[in-house]
């Protein structure tokens, strides 16, 4: 258990005794450098640990966290984590990962006021909005946030593939693919959504971008 601010010392200790003990040169091997295949985009939800789901060992993700894992076009941080992700690391794998239950997807979703976050989380409104048939249409208030969880991963890789990052990546024939997935806070369990993203085929035309260099 972690509860006090001690234990997160105590636990590294033990941590690094127990990988140490496993591989002595684990950490003068990562300490090199990093070369990971995939960037990882989440939901801050401390129930939904990148590396812990995954299997994933230090230096394998690439990790960008926020609530409700939005993909917004003016947010520098996002841009600057996928910027550097895609041109400088060259990951390989973009994953936007929801989870059912997110609770800022059921805010989004309600007309309560909840403060500041609204403005972050007016963006899946919008998911809602552009989906609005589909969801209206599901009686189970479970079942339609659950839904949204998913659509909102949608819109989100579909807001990645139209970022000129993504784009002048593909259009430079860099191998490089984009895809959506939902974890299950109830079973532990990924559901891929395949809706994977290989190249601009799919990006409607207003979004185009001519390619950086002709
Ligand atoms: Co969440």
């Amino acid at each position: 258990m972690t509860r006090t601010y001690q234990d997160l010392f105590v636990n590294n200790k033990k941590w690094v005794q127990e990988v140490t003990e496993q591989k002595p040169d684990f950490f003068n091997k990562l300490s090199a450098g990093q070369q990971p295949k995939f960037l990882w985009i989440g939901c801050s939800d401390s129930r939904v640990p990148a590396e812990k789901l995954t299997g994933a060992l230090p230096g394998e993700l690439f990790v960008h966290r926020n609530i409700a894992n939005v993909v917004i076009h003016s947010d520098m941080s996002m841009l600057s984590v996928l910027d550097y992700a895609v041109n400088v690391l060259e990951v390989e794998h973009i994953i936007v990962c929801g989870h059912y239950g997110c609770g800022g997807v059921a805010v989004a979703m309600g007309n309560k006021q909840v403060g500041l976050i609204d403005n972050w989380l007016r963006y899946i409104k919008d998911v809602y909005r552009l989906h609005q048939d589909e969801l209206n249409a599901i009686d189970d208030y479970h079942k339609k946030l659950d839904r949204l969880v998913e659509l909102n991963i949608q819109e989100q890789v579909y807001g990645l593939t139209t970022t000129s990052i993504v784009q002048n990546a593909w259009s430079q024939g860099k191998p490089l693919e984009v895809h959506g997935m939902v974890y299950d806070l109830k079973t532990g369990l990924l559901n891929d959504l395949h809706i994977s993203r290989t190249d601009s085929s799919v990006i409607d035309n207003v979004y185009r971008l001519e390619p950086e260099y002709v």
